[in-house]
């Protein structure tokens, strides 16, 4: 077995110690130092709860992210004595650690969290980077704060338990920053699709860290999302809307994501073309949704990266270079039905 690597990630908020650790069974965060682990109503099966840690139940996924459950997390922190040198742990997909991380980011101005993701999306995306957040009003993640977690925990071996789909829901957001900025886990990616998709315990571990590390690399550089962290939306005002327009579930994120990615080529793009040929051969569907264009035009209005000028959306002009665009809904439109076509064609 191997020992666990461990990196830092320095921002104006804090550090956070991310420690990629071998496939332990999640059991033994029941013997660790948290004064209270939060769990889902799937995750909680998966902690030995024999030594009497206390233990919250939520609901699994974006259920959980409402203010009802928000509140009353915060009750059960006071209920069970936590005081600002507690620390409290999520064990769950990227929906529980946003919740307990802003519960923890509230209570008390501020205790420490402990992060265990149990999703890839989480571990390569969620957990990392100090975002936290719940829905309000419909929005996601209306409601949140920056606040670095103390640890985050990636333990990729249990990627094996997800579902393929949960599985490939995570890898489209791997995908996104391979595209974004790693030309060598963009080649992993395309060279050992097989694998990837088989889930090799070996390179699984090496895709995640490669993933983690860009987005350290990005958070690192700019914590508050003033500039370059935007480019981590790549494709995400797409998905966002076709995940609303289409009825929240009927979409994965990851799916959505991916899809949503194939759109911004089609938006913005000049030479992606070939990139987007690879996401289809990972199964993922790029050709337009079957959902009404207008529809998940009238979604992006609810998007939070909407400003008074318009849409906007991250966009790449080639591998590796991205920039921000405010797009025209006619522009938008056209890249919502677009299919095939030439390589070079720029909408904005
Ligand atoms: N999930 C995007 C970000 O953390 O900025």
């Amino acid at each position: 077995m191997s020992s666990p690597q461990t990196v830092e990630l320095h921002t104006p908020g804090g550090v956070t110690r991310i420690v990629f650790e071998p496939a332990l069974p999640f059991a033994d965060l029941a013997g660790a130092a948290f004064d209270l682990i939060v769990a889902d109503s799937n995750t909680v099966a998966l902690l030995d709860r024999s030594n009497g840690n206390v233990v919250v139940v939520v609901p699994p996924g974006e259920a959980c992210k409402r203010s009802r459950v928000l509140v009353e997390l915060l009750a059960a922190f006071a209920a069970h004595r936590l005081t600002r040198d507690s620390v409290v742990a999520a064990f769950g997909g990227g929906a529980v650690t946003d919740l307990v991380a802003l519960a923890a980011s509230l209570y008390m101005r501020g205790i420490r969290v402990v992060l265990v993701p149990t999703s890839l999306l989480a571990m390569v995306d969620a957990a990392i980077g100090g975002k936290t957040g719940i829905d309000v009003g419909g929005i996601k993640n209306l409601v949140g704060s920056f606040y670095p977690a103390t640890e985050v925990r990636i333990r990729s071996g249990l990627i094996t338990s997800l579902s393929q789909r949960e599985y490939r829901s995570g890898l489209a957001e791997v995908i996104k920053a391979a595209l974004l900025a790693d030309p060598h886990l963009l080649e992993l990616l395309e060279r050992n699709r097989a694998a990837v998709l088989a889930r090799d315990d070996a390179v699984v571990a090496r895709v995640v860290r490669a993933a983690v590390q860009v987005k350290i690399d990005v958070v690192a550089r700019d914590f508050r999302e003033t500039g370059v962290r935007a480019h981590l939306n790549l494709g995400h005002t797409f998905a966002h809307a076709l995940e609303a327009a289409a009825g929240l579930g009927t979409w994965t994120h990851g799916e959505a994501v991916a899809w949503g990615i194939a759109r911004a080529m089609y938006l913005g793009c000049e030479v992606v073309s070939t990139d987007r040929r690879w996401l289809a051969a990972y199964g993922y569907a790029v050709d337009p949704a079957p959902v009404d264009p207008a529809a998940i035009v009238a979604a992006m209005q609810l998007d939070k990266k909407r400003r008074k000028g318009g849409l906007r959306f991250v966009l790449q002009t080639g591998q590796h270079t991205t920039k921000v665009h405010t797009a025209p809904e006619a522009a938008v439109l056209r890249a919502l039905q677009a299919r095939g076509g030439p390589q070079g064609e720029r909408m904005v």
